[in-house]
């Protein structure tokens, strides 16, 4: 299953909590994105310099979590998990996401590990038009601006105005790229989880998913 869509539109909770119920696995291709940025970061890479950071992309090694109870993830035997999830790396990772070497590397690291697993659910930003065409079930998830800096700022306790313009920006960029952009692919199903509690957007979904295969 594919399920794509902006920052804060519920889809890491909603994917991991669909693997779960599917006895599957779940990939978060952002987290990849996030590793490598944190990579770049730690070397000191200028971001405005795509030579510079797809040297650092293509040497780290990245080690990717797919356990739905508890993604790990490592960037050269080191443990990011908490690195990747703050503010250095959030402000940085669309400038590392938008150099198209770096989006082929990963794709192509994507692409080796579904292969690998018949069930799995994977979430970002391209899944459904370029990582996993074939995908059974392809979503795209939104809500509310408001509702998405909302449920930001509950997780890390931020202000919601500034969490709200960071996610602005964030879709903005990742909008715009010219390599892979966020867009909803022609044969995905938009689901607006405005209002709508996690338990619903799952189970919804599992529904969507039962009517196709
Ligand atoms: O989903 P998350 O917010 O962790 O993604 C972090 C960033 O990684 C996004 O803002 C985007 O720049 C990039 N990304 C991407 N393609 C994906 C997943 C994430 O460009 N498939």
């Amino acid at each position: 299953m594919a399920v794509d869509g902006p920052s804060g539109s519920g889809k890491s909770t909603v994917s991991r909590r669909l693997a779960a119920a599917l006895d599957g696995v779940y990939l978060d291709t952002g987290a990849m994105y996030r590793a490598v940025t944190w990579a770049v970061l730690q070397a000191g890479a200028d971001l405005a310099d795509p030579d510079a950071i797809t040297k650092i992309a293509l040497e780290t090694e990245l080690s990717i979590g797919t356990d739905p109870s508890a993604p790990h993830f490592a960037a050269n035997g080191i443990n990011v998990d908490t690195p990747i999830r703050g503010a250095e790396v959030t402000g940085a990772v669309s400038a590392v996401a938008a150099v198209p070497a770096v989006r082929k590397q990963l794709v192509a690291l994507q692409q080796a590990i579904i292969a690998g697993h018949p069930r799995i659910v994977v979430e970002g930003r391209d899944i459904a038009s370029v990582v996993a065409p074939d995908a059974d079930l392809k979503v795209y998830l939104t809500a509310s601006a408001a509702a998405r800096a909302a449920r930001r700022s509950a997780e890390d306790a931020t202000d919601v105005a500034a969490t709200e313009a960071a996610l602005a920006r964030r879709d903005k960029l990742d909008s715009s790229r010219s390599v892979d952009p966020l867009r909803v692919a022609s044969d995905a199903v938009e689901v607006d989880t405005t209002g709508m509690g996690i338990d619903d957007v799952v189970a919804h979904l599992l529904s969507l998913l039962n009517s196709k295969v």
